[in-house]
């Protein structure tokens, strides 16, 4: 199986699979506890379906958006994710270049393995950094400084993660926080030999964003360290409050799920929220942001710009997602994989291909903007559910 052989996302999963080692591969792939949230994500696109216009004269179609103040020329853009020069020595070098290619947004993680300074100066497509609260409120300023002497168009602190999520697949290979392998998981780098070779032969492995503000010496093993040590599981609405008016720009929440927790948002003044449960990632048995798109949207959707992750995987689920009111999604996995499978190359093959499924997609809808998808387009079939709100809605 080769890269031009890849299709879809499980295609790249398949791919990305074959080149990892197990413990690599599964710290991507897995998701908390039984995994229920994160098979729901992509789930419960399929509860919905969508409804066709025809005759609509469909030859130029504009999928561009602006969200979050920065125009994108496709309606997805990459989440920031951690340590993906483990994934591909290319690591965030080669998904900030595919995303420029296709004219979208990017995220850089604290947990990032390439500066944020590199990136803004290679690439002129907006760039996201993402960030957690620490204990000392010093270096929380200092981050932030240095996101935007760094030229950073958007903040996203990331509110779902005060404490690591129940990763048992990690557990089972020894990929946890600490880092310490298993027999298991050393017999599965073991087998992957030229994951190794690839790894030692490149750069070494550093987490720029963090290595001015904390000992990383120890390698992988710190990470732990820094979540328990450092991060601030007492953070609340005014220590945020604070960091929204002292970056005085483009701020948003990732991780919001509630009507309440969103108007809260935008009290305090954050310009946009990402309704995500992390990629099923932290709370398992926690709702899908698909499901809860219409209540937020409609409490408050002019306010603030509404967006979503989690489960992306098909033109269609973004469709779905937009019709329901979200301005853009971010893509995790989707990504991801490409990237370990192929590098540069795939990230740019896996948004290729998207770009191509959103625009035949639309053409199919009958639309040629994304400001004509509206709730018109879509039904639920289970009236039970989340579908009676959109059929109040719509009516
Ligand atoms: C994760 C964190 C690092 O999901 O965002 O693994």
């Amino acid at each position: 199986m080769r890269l031009k052989d890849c299709h879809n996302f499980q295609d790249f999963r398949r791919l990305a699979k074959r080149r990892l080692p197990g413990p690599i591969f599964n710290y991507i792939d897995g998701g908390a506890d039984d995994e229920v949230t994160y098979r729901e994500n992509t789930r419960t696109f399929d509860r919905c379906d969508l409804l066709p216009s025809v005759l609509r004269g469909v030859t130029d179609v504009d999928m561009s958006v602006t969200v979050m103040g920065q125009k994108l020329d496709m309606p997805i853009y990459c989440s920031p994710t951690a340590l993906q020069r483990l994934f591909h020595h290319q690591g965030e070098r080669a998904v900030a270049a595919a995303a420029e290619k296709y004219g979208t947004m990017f995220g850089v993680s604290s947990l990032g393995t390439v500066s944020m300074e590199e990136l803004r100066q290679k690439h002129k497509n907006p760039q996201v950094y993402q960030f957690y609260f620490h204990k000392d409120r010093g270096l929380n300023s200092a981050m932030m400084q240095r996101a935007k002497e760094a030229g950073v168009e958007v903040m996203m602190l990331t509110v779902d993660s005060i404490t690591g999520g129940n990763r048992e697949r990690d557990l089972r290979t020894g990929f946890s926080i600490p880092f310490r392998l298993t027999l298991g998981g050393m017999i599965q780098f073991a087998i992957k030999p030229m994951w190794g070779i690839n790894y030692v032969t490149h750069e070494r492995f550093r987490l720029p964003q963090l290595d001015e503000h904390v000992d990383m010496g120890g390698g992988a093993s710190s990470i732990g360290g820094y979540f328990t040590d450092m991060l601030d599981p007492s953070m609340d609405w005014d220590d945020v409050a604070e960091m929204v008016r002292e970056w005085d720009g483009q701020f948003c929440l990732k991780g919001i799920m509630t009507v309440e927790d969103a108007r809260r948002a935008a009290e305090i003044g954050c310009t946009g929220i990402i309704l995500s449960n992390h990629g099923g990632r932290q709370l398992d048995g926690s709702r899908t942001p698909f499901d809860q798109l219409v209540e937020i949207v409609d409490a408050v959707g002019d306010k603030l710009d509404v967006m979503m992750d989690s489960g992306i995987q098909r033109g269609t689920h973004v469709l779905k997602a937009l019709s329901l009111g979200a301005k853009a999604v971010g893509v995790g996995r989707h990504y991801l994989y490409p990237l370990a499978a192929a590098g540069q190359s795939g990230v740019e093959r896996a948004l290729g291909l998207m770009r191509a499924e959103i625009e035949r997609d639309m053409k199919l809808m009958g639309v040629t903007r994304i400001d004509q998808l509206s709730r018109t387009n879509l039904r639920f079939r289970d009236t039970a559910t989340s579908s009676g709100d959109v059929h109040r809605h719509t009516a």
